[in-house]
């Protein structure tokens, strides 16, 4: 099996982080640092490091659903010793880490597991798995500003593809969106509504795919359901 699968299959991380973890020079296979990505490993055989700790396959594969507040970096450690999401969720013992990532400042619904494969599958651009925000802006957008958002805008030189956008109030000064979007680009809902000069004031995902974030309190989390996990690997 080649390194970076057997790498995200034993839930370090996705297959394309777990690339760049190996040409960083973090993995040794034997107690040789290896940087090469066609490597193959027999996970039977073969002693895997990674910074130094071995990794082994994981058994029990977690899903969980967590309603995150504001304050929270989505990684599994952060540099400068802020609050990450896995300080939210208590008693589980695997080692598992977000699905794709909110803002700091966002709240709402993010996918946590230790399924390597399924993470890397739901991330892939390729994808195109919707999701679902609630966004208060500022100001009300009007009909070509909303049609602006819908067809897509240029950001860093690539538009964004088609949303779906629609005003649930309005506010003398401010609006809230309930914005669809099918790609996950940096930051993207907060760039798109301050290209139409509508900024975000504040951001909640609400659903990916058919996901929903429901009644979950903000700052609770729960185990995913056998359907929704089912649903998630037909995807
Ligand atoms: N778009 C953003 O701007 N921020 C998020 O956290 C998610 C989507």
């Amino acid at each position: 099996m080649r390194l970076q699968k057997y790498m995200a299959l034993c839930g370090v991380a996705s297959r394309r982080k777990s690339e760049e973890m190996i040409l960083e020079g973090r993995v040794k296979v034997n107690n040789k640092v290896i940087t090469k990505l066609g490597t193959v490993v027999d996970p039977n055989k073969d002693i895997v490091l990674v910074d130094g700790k071995k990794i082994k396959l994981e058994s029990k594969k977690i899903y969980i659903m967590l309603n995150k507040p504001i304050g929270y970096y989505s990684t599994l450690k952060d540099e400068k010793g802020r609050k990450v999401v896995t300080d939210l969720i208590e008693g589980v013992r695997e080692r598992i880490y977000p699905v794709g990532r909110l803002d700091a400042d966002t709240t709402g619904l993010l996918l946590l597991t230790n399924d390597g494969e399924l993470a890397y599958k739901l991330m892939h651009p390729s994808k195109q798995i919707p999701k679902r925000y609630i966004a208060i802006v500022e100001g009300v957008p009007n009909k070509q500003e909303l049609e602006k958002l819908r067809r897509g805008i240029v950001l860093e030189g690539k538009k964004t593809a088609p949303a779906k956008v629609k005003i649930v109030k309005k506010f003398d000064d401010e609006a809230i969106l309930d914005i669809e979007i099918h790609e996950g680009r940096n930051r993207q809902v907060k760039k798109m509504c301050e290209f139409v000069n509508h900024p975000v004031k504040k951001l909640k995902r609400i659903s990916i795919g058919e996901l929903e974030l429901g009644g979950l309190l903000l700052g609770n989390w729960r185990y995913l359901n056998p359907e929704e996990i089912n649903y998630l690997k037909s995807i």
